[in-house]
């Protein structure tokens, strides 16, 4: 496939609007410092709690004047509409179930969208999302599935488009946390520390899948470029009083007969962030960890073990991604930004070639992936995607 890449002129801001991310959320945080990294957004109008009190003393202090800061999203959909100003994009950043019914209602109004994972709650919730999406031609959407954008992820997307591991056999994904905060999490405090994860109608799903199983699948997929065709899933609950899903062992089968396997887990002791993905192909092999983002380990197959640099002339393509020279480190607020700057490209063209994020077609992948996972885990076996 050929890809579009960002370009580096500045042009006229994009007024974005935010949906979430109050106070205290840090991904909210991270969205903000995203949208101006690159100079590409102007963040204009916003609601940023449930709570209408705090989300408008909230926008004010982030600089947002006063009648753009709103009690709700319905009521920010509609008065942004009718403004001659009217924000162009509108970032989502809400818990899990909320994502379809908020984008849904500014797809409606022709704001484009960018927003947080997953997809949607549930795999109805992805359909009707997905269908929403391209019914409406004027709208463009970006999922911020945002370790896909790291530039030595994309560098080792294109080396096995380029075919210089052969044909992908094994694709081996961990992703582990650490919700406990340090304490054992009993029926007492799960609330308490857990929040809205342990409440289906808000996590959507399944915690641990929507949160960040996703993120495994999506990278699996997106690496690799092959779909998943069936799991075999195991889902436990962190306990019969407190029920939120806190691990999930996936094994899957991809469409071209690579053979995968999974481990989420958002209660593993001290496991901080631990994101490691391994593919290996009929030639050599891949092997990236979120930790050390600007290397990722080449196996040739036929010699020693190339370690690729980003930004450095063995690893072309990371240096399109890359906004700090080689040997510097560089991370994760730079692979989110990947997102928001290629997603205002986009919005300047109308050239059919995909650009490097994630959009619709992988939200709807994603989706359906869990909703397989939770079916092969509760009948105990294989199930198609
Ligand atoms: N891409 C990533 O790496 C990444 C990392 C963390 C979280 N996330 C995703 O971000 C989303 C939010 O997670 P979080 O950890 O920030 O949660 P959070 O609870 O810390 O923050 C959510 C914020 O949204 C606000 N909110 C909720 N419903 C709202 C509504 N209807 N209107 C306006 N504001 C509303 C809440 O008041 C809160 O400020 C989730 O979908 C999560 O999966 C993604």
């Amino acid at each position: 496939m050929i890809y579009e890449t960002a370009n580096t002129m500045k042009t006229k801001k994009l007024s974005l609007g935010i949906v979430g991310g109050g106070p205290n959320s840090w991904i909210g945080h991270v969205h903000r410092i995203s949208a101006r990294f690159d100079d590409r957004y102007e963040i204009v109008a916003g609601v940023f709690s449930r709570n209408s009190k705090l989300s408008i003393s909230f926008g004010k202090s982030i600089g947002i004047s006063k009648d753009r800061c709103y009690s709700n999203y319905k009521e920010m959909a509609d008065k942004e509409s009718k403004r001659n100003d009217c924000i162009k994009v509108v970032s989502i950043m809400t818990p899990p179930a909320s994502h379809q019914v908020i984008a849904e209602k500014f797809i409606d109004k022709n704001i484009h969208i960018i927003s947080d994972k997953p997809f949607a709650g549930n795999l109805d919730q992805a359909k009707k999302l997905y269908k929403k999406i391209k019914s409406n031609k004027k709208i463009k959407y970006a999922l911020t599935h945002n370790y896909s954008s790291y530039p030595m992820v994309r560098e080792a997307k294109v080396l096995i488009e380029k075919g210089k591991i052969g044909k992908v056999q094994y694709i081996n994904v961990e992703y582990i946390q650490d919700w406990s905060g340090g304490t054992k999490i009993t029926s007492k405090n799960a609330k308490k520390k857990l929040t809205w994860k342990i409440d289906n109608k808000i996590v959507g799903v399944s915690a641990v899948l929507n949160e960040i199983g996703t993120h495994a699948y999506h990278l699996a997929s997106y690496i690799s470029g092959l779909k998943g065709k069936q799991v075999f899933a195991d889902i436990k609950q962190i306990s019969n009083k407190i029920k939120m899903d806190d691990n999930a062992q996936v094994m899957i089968n991809f469409t071209n007969g690579a053979k995968g396997m999974f481990w989420t887990n958002v209660m593993a002791r001290g496991g901080v962030y631990g994101l490691k993905i391994r593919v290996f192909g009929s030639k050599g092999s891949l092997e990236w960890v979120q930790n050390n983002p600007g290397y990722l380990k080449l196996n040739p197959g036929k010699g020693a073990v190339k370690l690729l640099e980003r930004g450095f002339h063995n690893a072309e393509l990371s240096k399109k991604f890359s906004r700090i020279k080689f040997g510097h480190p560089e991370g994760y607020l730079d692979a989110f930004a990947n997102i928001y700057k290629e997603f205002s490209d986009s919005l300047k063209t109308k050239s059919k070639k995909r650009f490097f994020y994630p959009n619709e077609d992988e939200g709807l992948e994603t989706a359906k992936f869990i909703n397989a996972c939770k079916v092969s885990s509760k009948r105990k076996r294989w199930v198609k995607i």
